[in-house]
């Protein structure tokens, strides 16, 4: 699908050329990596916060953070801060944490909010819908013209995307179950809508958002940066997992052979098909969420850009709901063992970035075979910098080889539940 609309109005720049995105353009066979500006440069960053993040529809947390009645999370995506909450009636709602009186930030973080959001500073009031219902003292002396319908908190588009909270700054990008594409249906087997969180991480690497997801897309590394990892996840497992819509998968079949059981530790959530039972779905999101969907566990990591070399990530696991006690010691080695990995793609990725800091690079080469999400994720990247709103397309199926793979032996077929 391709539509051109306009991206939201922010000044032409070299990155709004097709000629700063040649190498990016070019088949995968013939494509560069991206400009080493791409990822130490501020005003790329800046940029990029306004032409991606706030044009796309990103993930800031997951449904059952709003489970209790009233509870509200406060996320900031492309410079503003977001209330995201439910209203009386249970359904999602999000605003700029402004007051519309003169603008003081509403919310400091998550909490239980009342039924009356109160400013601080003058006490006017707004409802979960976002309506203005309290100004005290204002009209006492009288006020020409004032509606306070006017005046209510300014929205934030927000929907649920299976286990994930999803907001939109932009009102003219697609709605979120396109932006997805297909995604909706090749996850339906695991009814990730229902699995909850269990355990959540804090960490900041020195490192460009764009370098931590490309790393988590491409296997390349897999031998000489985790040797424990490609015992259990080899090489010659992975395979694509590709259809249309906003994102990069991939995904290894099977997930585990006999030598390293740390990620079968916990039992499988009730109901997969062969496929899913057998496999690790590894997904990036675009633009900054990485979903990594297992039988029985899922890990999250969201990265928020701070600065061209700093992101903060937030890594959360998610438990199926068929299996809400399970023994301490099985999470704690899934958990280990994913720790372990992190840190070695913590390192490769900073020291990425110090490369591309210092190094004098210049764009190389992608690999094909094992590079392929990296170009399509590059020509995302390019696609809003050009003003380009397509979803790309897919894969004719998931058992035809490519670059160099062999066929799938368990391909995604769609819901056979
Ligand atoms: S700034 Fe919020 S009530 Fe005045
Ligand atoms: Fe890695």
């Amino acid at each position: 699908m391709t539509t051109t609309e306009t991206l939201h109005a922010v000044p032409e720049s070299r990155w709004t050329s097709d000629e700063a995105w040649v190498g990016t353009r070019r088949p995968v066979l013939e494509a560069h990596a991206l400009p080493a500006d791409c990822y130490v440069d501020e005003a790329f960053f800046a940029e990029e916060q306004d032409r991606v993040f706030a044009t796309s529809w990103v993930s800031v947390g997951f449904c059952n953070e709003l489970d209790a009645p009233g509870s509200a999370i406060v996320r900031t995506v492309a410079g503003r801060s977001v209330i995201i909450t439910r209203n009386a009636d249970g359904e999602l709602r999000a605003f700029l944490n402004a007051c519309r009186h003169r603008g003081t930030q509403l919310v400091d973080g998550d909490c239980i909010l009342g039924s009356v959001i109160h400013c601080p500073y003058h006490r006017w009031g707004y409802d979960r819908d976002g309506a203005l219902v309290a100004t005290p003292q204002f009209a006492d002396a009288g006020v020409d013209g004032f509606e306070p319908t006017d005046y209510g908190l300014h929205p934030v588009r927000v929907d649920a995307w299976q286990c994930l909270l999803v907001i939109c700054l932009s009102n003219e990008t697609v709605p979120a179950n396109k932006w997805f594409g297909d995604l909706d249906q090749r996850l339906a087997g695991y009814r990730l809508g229902k699995w909850r969180t269990h355990l959540t991480q804090n960490i900041e690497i020195e490192a460009n958002w764009k370098l931590i997801s490309e790393n988590f897309q491409e296997y390349y590394h897999l031998r000489w940066v985790h040797p424990e990892l490609s015992k259990v996840s080899r090489v010659q497992d992975h395979y694509r997992y590709q259809g249309a819509g906003m994102y990069c998968g991939q995904t290894t079949t099977p997930i585990s052979n006999d030598e390293r059981g740390d990620w079968s530790a916990m039992p499988p959530v009730e109901g997969l098909n062969h496929s899913d039972m057998a496999s690790g779905r590894f997904i990036a999101l675009f633009p900054n969420t990485l979903l990594s969907v297992l039988p029985n566990h899922v890990f999250v990591m969201h990265l928020d850009p701070v600065g061209p070399g700093l992101t903060r990530v937030t890594g959360t696991w998610l438990l199926p709901p068929s299996n809400p006690h399970v023994a301490d010691a099985d999470f704690v080695t899934t958990r280990d063992f994913w720790q372990d990995v992190n840190n070695e793609d913590i390192d490769i990725v900073e020291r990425g970035q110090r490369g591309l800091t210092s190094g004098g690079y210049t764009p190389g080469r992608l690999s094909p075979r094992f590079e392929e999400p990296l170009h399509r994720f590059h020509n995302m990247l390019a696609d809003r910098f050009t003003g380009s709103t397509r979803i790309p397309a897919g894969d004719e199926s998931d058992d035809q080889p490519l670059y160099g793979t062999g066929v799938n032996p368990l391909p995604w077929r769609g819901v056979d539940i």
